[in-house]
């Protein structure tokens, strides 16, 4: 099959576009003939080798963890999808699996939904690894309807889900992204934007319910001023400080810092298609790149991304 796939860690000069065999699905897979792929954060964090100790040192590793297209073998135990269903959700590219920047991947069963024929294969290809970062983490909290949500980095992967599903829960929104932004943001339904580059929300005296922080650079010690009493700061990033004190706040203090971490449910997925196809949720694609340039779609993507998401196709 095609892929695309490295040989060891590094820049995007370590991609190369080859044949390699095709992967067998596990008893609990589903071979999948990938039609989209979208790319996020953890494609080039893997690739850069920052998280060997889960991707492991097997090679040649194909990336790409977000994925939709047809279902061409199911493993024996398969009992959800059969040859011939659209789906999409996450290849799980740890431990020397391989994920979908190639024409074919295994993928776990538990980690797909069947995609709506209403969504695109692009469109569904955004949603498992940024739409549900969003969605598990808001959707269980008591987010309630006239709450304050400030969504840090809201005009990026991640964010783009985190604005529109507190809009949904009926929040005022603020949200942060740098001036280029502003205006698409406001388009997503934002009632308020901070600039970053000219405003540290941090300092202007607001206070917020939940602080969702997409971009996952902030500290709970930062942000405890800008939480109402009870309020709960999100970070997308499993920091040493956030871990920590996810732990601690759940023993002492009126005041939470959780992890948001993307959960692959088919309910989450499938809730979420449901969303964009009622259109309450627009995913924006900023970019689509042929699969053969995907190194393009890293650098984007490494040098500050766009607006949404960028996603790689095989097939249209
Ligand atoms: N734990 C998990 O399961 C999980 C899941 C998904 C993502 N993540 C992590 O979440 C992070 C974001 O992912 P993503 O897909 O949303 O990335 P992305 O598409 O690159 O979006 C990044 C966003 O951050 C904004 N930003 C840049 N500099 C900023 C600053 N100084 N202050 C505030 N906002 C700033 C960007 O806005 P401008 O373009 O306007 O600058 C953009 O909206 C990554 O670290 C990723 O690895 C974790």
């Amino acid at each position: 099959m095609k892929a695309v796939y490295i040989l060891n860690y590094g820049g995007v000069e370590q991609f190369k576009i080859g044949e390699l065999p095709i992967s067998k699905p596990a008893k609990n897979e589903v071979l999948i003939e990938v039609y989209a792929s979208s790319v996020n954060p953890v494609d080039f964090k893997i690739r850069s080798g920052m998280a060997k100790f889960l991707s492991g040192n097997k090679f040649p590793k194909i990336l790409g963890t977000d994925i939709s297209g047809v279902v061409v073998e199911t493993g024996r135990e398969v009992a959800k999808f059969k040859v011939g269903d659209a789906v999409f959700g996450a290849a799980s590219v740890v431990f020397g699996r391989n994920g979908g920047n190639a024409e074919f991947a295994a993928v776990p069963e538990k980690n797909l939904s069947v995609k709506p024929e209403d969504l695109s294969f692009e469109e569904a290809a955004c949603i498992p690894v940024a739409g549900t970062t969003a969605y598990h983490n808001l959707r269980n909290t008591n987010i309630q309807s006239g709450d304050k949500v400030l969504v840090n980095g809201a005009s990026g992967g991640v964010g783009i889900f985190a604005l529109q599903i507190a809009i949904i829960f009926g929040a005022e929104v603020t949200a942060v992204c740098s001036a280029k932004n502003i205006d698409f943001a406001k388009s997503l339904g934002a009632d308020k934007v901070v600039d970053y580059t000219h405003e540290n929300f941090l300092k202007n005296g607001m206070k917020y319910n939940f602080v969702f922080d997409a971009y996952g650079k902030l500290a709970f010690q930062d942000v405890i001023n800008s939480l109402e009493e009870n309020g709960v700061m999100f970070s997308t990033l499993p920091t040493p400080g956030i871990l920590f004190q996810s732990l601690k706040t759940k023993l002492f203090g009126s005041k939470r810092a959780l992890m948001a971490n993307a959960n692959y449910s088919a309910n989450n997925l499938s809730e979420i298609a449901e969303l964009v196809i009622q259109g309450k949720i627009k995913i924006h694609i900023d970019k689509v790149f042929p699969l053969e340039k995907l190194a393009d779609a890293h650098m984007q993507l490494e040098q500050g991304g766009g607006k949404g998401k960028l996603v790689v196709v095989n097939k249209n």
